[in-house]
């Protein structure tokens, strides 16, 4: 089985590599080209070896090997990557292959598009939240201290190609963390898919391809719209006002990863839409019944929240000082730009705490 999605301006490929049009499009495009391939620590140890020993033409590829994890996300880790590809001499005609994760394809994508302004890269995704999400949109760039994604430009791959077998060697956890913006794509606009996703008992067992096939077409006919979020794509950013902000105050501290912020994001700002009255009691139970099957919650009592708001102030959707959000009008509906306010950002915070001492007290009893 396999699907072929058409973006802006490249195809997503989903389905085996080797049955993919990975490498005719390769040899055809890329033939006088230097290849180089971005693998972080585990990619590296569990993925490349398959695209090495399959594809004769990467014999060559010259390996860029960055450390694990969202502190690779930074202008520093670019910089050295940089001096390296011109140790290289590394030129505009030469080609990137992201072979990892969103902090892969984030901080590939970003380097190859600075690069002599801008050499091509294609995106090899091998995390589920890669897969429907971080892989495709054009969306590239680096984190600044504890505000994430504060550097960054919208440049398309060339290509991107989704071979679920990467998924086998992908730990549970991390499965999660994709699950968490494949529900936010069905609660934003496709009630059937939020419906569909809802009854998976074991993700990582069930998921299939035709899961990752609508997510991703969702998220593709979203920025088809609106390339450049400028209204429509901001759609896509439910539940990241309040991720955001979560991930940014624990980083430090203790890191909460992408995705397990963005489902306590979804909790939050779809408490904020029931107060605002937006979505009913039994859409909210509906969504909190889903999210808490799924994810524990997290415990906030010792955390001050005023610090998490403050986060919130620096939002790249903010415009006059405003904090914007995304916000739902039921299951598979949802409006951009509403206005949030201090006291409704504090008071999901705290539900969030209380739907954390209800779970450790169920645990108790
Ligand atoms: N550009 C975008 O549009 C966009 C969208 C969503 C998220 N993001 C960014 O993506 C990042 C998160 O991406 P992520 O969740 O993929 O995290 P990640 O890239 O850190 O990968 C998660 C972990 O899985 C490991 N891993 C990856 N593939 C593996 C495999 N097949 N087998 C075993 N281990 C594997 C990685 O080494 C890492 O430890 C965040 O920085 C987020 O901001 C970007």
């Amino acid at each position: 089985m396999s699907y072929t999605i058409k973006s802006n301006t490249y195809l997503i490929e989903i389905g085996d590599l080797e049955d993919s049009s990975f490498q005719d499009f390769m040899e055809q495009k890329y033939v006088n080209s230097r290849k180089i391939i971005v693998v972080d620590e585990n990619t590296n140890e569990y993925c490349l070896e398959y695209l090495l020993t399959s594809f004769d033409f990467l014999k060559e590829a010259e390996i860029i090997l960055i450390p694990e994890g969202e502190d690779s996300k930074v202008l520093d880790l670019c910089a050295q990557i940089w001096d390296t590809w011109t140790d290289y001499h590394i030129e505009r005609k030469d080609v990137v292959i992201n072979l990892g994760g969103g902090i892969v394809s984030d901080v590939g994508g970003f380097a190859a598009s600075i690069y002599k302004r801008g050499i091509d890269f294609i995106n090899v995704p091998t995390t589920l939240l890669a897969m429907v999400d971080a892989s495709i949109g054009g969306k590239t760039g680096v984190d600044l201290g504890k505000f994430k994604n504060q550097l960054g430009v919208f440049t398309d791959p060339q290509r991107v190609f989704v071979d679920l077998a990467f998924l086998q060697t992908l730990p549970v956890g991390e499965v999660y963390n994709g699950f968490a913006e494949m529900l936010k794509h069905g609660l934003i606009v496709n009630a059937k898919h939020w419906e569909e996703l809802s009854v998976l008992n074991e993700v990582e067992q069930e998921i299939t391809i035709e899961h990752i096939y609508t997510s991703l077409s969702i998220k593709n006919g979203i920025i088809l719209e609106d390339p450049f979020e400028s209204g429509l794509r901001k759609k896509l950013n439910f539940g990241h006002t309040i991720g955001h902000a979560l991930e940014g105050h624990f980083a430090e501290k203790d890191p909460i990863s992408h995705g397990y912020a963005v489902a306590l994001g979804v909790l939050a700002e779809s408490f904020i839409s029931f107060k605002k009255n937006f979505i009913t009691l039994s859409e909210l139970n509906d969504i909190e019944r889903v999210l808490l099957s799924n994810y524990e919650c997290i415990d906030l009592s010792g955390e001050n929240l005023n610090e998490i708001y403050q986060l919130m102030l620096n939002d790249k959707k903010n415009v006059q000082q405003k904090i914007l959000c995304v916000l739902l009008i039921g299951i598979g509906e949802c409006v951009i730009d509403q206005e949030i306010s201090e006291q409704e950002i504090v008071e999901s915070l705290e539900y969030l705490n209380r739907l954390h001492q209800e779970e450790k007290n169920a645990h108790e009893n």
